[in-house]
């Protein structure tokens, strides 16, 4: 699509938007990831007033990542609530191990909970999700349960949530929206914001998601992300393995968690291969990520997606 279309885009969304919800009330959900800061801009540009944007602290975000998202649309004039949830999803998540078991409690909890219990709040009867042409393919094809997935799955969100689910984005892919974030007038640190999935550091944590492993591997997140920042790949990421290894701490025997970093290029996420970075800048990542307590492996992924896929549940 040319940029002229994608201006064509922007223009035909508000207008069905504004046709969809008339005089009703919208909701959606921001994580600050670059598809929902799409769906927030255009629908508060539709509907003004009659939308409502709330972003969860699910406890799974990376470092400062909560407030940051909300002074970033303070400052583009959108309101957005900040909603704490972190002990829902954390008690909800306790004991589980199994990948699909994790992604259930996530979705359940964030439907159920906490998203449910905000959209009767606001008496919203419509919501609005950046599901992207990508997702709905992967899900249909039975490869990921994607969070965002209702009514592919044969779901009706009437019936279940009674809300009309609405996916303005549905037709684009990354590429797509990373250049109508750009042309709403979204800055960089969105729009060239790396994938992020919605279920966040859980898809990032092999075993039981608790807040002691969530902030080791949200510290190896912060190590990686400021050292491969400027490679210009498609993603890069930690994970916290389910396995320890035997090491040596201050001259004593330890048995240590081990992180995996992976540093994949990408189109579309749908095929991936491993970028063959630099010894130094892998040394430089185990130096730092092996000095977080408890952590004294660090590997790096090479596998291609396929038979690999990105995340590691
Ligand atoms: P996988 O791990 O399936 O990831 O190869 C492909 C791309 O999708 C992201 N991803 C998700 N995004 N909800 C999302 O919004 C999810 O449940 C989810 N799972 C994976 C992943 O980061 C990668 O860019």
């Amino acid at each position: 699509m040319a940029s002229m279309n994608y201006r064509a885009f922007i223009a035909g969304q508000v207008e069905s938007l504004r046709r969809e919800v008339g005089r009703g009330i919208a909701i959606n959900a921001l994580s600050g990831g670059v598809d929902s800061s799409v769906v927030t801009v255009l629908a508060h540009r539709a509907l003004g007033p009659q939308m409502k944007t709330i972003l969860v602290d699910n406890a799974l975000m990376r470092e400062g990542e909560p407030r940051r998202v909300v002074k970033i649309f303070r400052d583009l004039g959108i309101p957005v609530e900040l909603v704490d949830a972190r002990k829902t999803f954390l008690r909800a998540l306790r004991g589980l191990t199994d990948p699909e078991e994790k992604r259930q409690a996530i979705t359940e909890t964030f439907y159920k909970d906490v998203f449910g219990k905000a959209v009767k709040r606001s008496r919203a009867t419509f919501l609005l999700h950046g599901t992207i042409l990508t997702d709905i393919e992967e899900t249909v094809a039975g490869i990921k349960r994607q969070h965002n997935i209702l009514a592919q799955l044969g779901i009706d969100p009437q019936k279940a949530y009674g809300y009309k689910v609405l996916e303005p984005l549905a037709t684009l892919r990354k590429d797509g929206v990373r250049r109508v974030a750009t042309l709403l007038g979204l800055p960089g640190d969105i729009t060239r914001r790396i994938p992020f999935p919605g279920p966040a550091l859980a898809t990032r944590i092999v075993g039981e998601v608790t807040e002691e492993r969530l902030a080791t591997v949200r510290k190896a997140t912060a190590i990686v992300e400021e050292e491969l920042g400027d490679t210009g790949a498609f993603q890069y990421l930690a994970v916290l393995l389910n396995d320890c290894a035997t090491g040596i701490r201050k001259g004593r025997r330890e048995f240590g968690q081990i992180i995996v970093v992976r540093c994949i290029d990408s189109v579309d996420a749908r095929r991936a291969t491993a970028r063959e970075l630099p010894w130094p800048v892998l040394h430089r990542l185990t130096r730092r990520i092996t000095a977080i307590p408890g952590v004294n492996r660090c590997l790096y992924d090479l596998t291609p997606k396929p038979p690999a896929t990105v995340e590691y549940i």
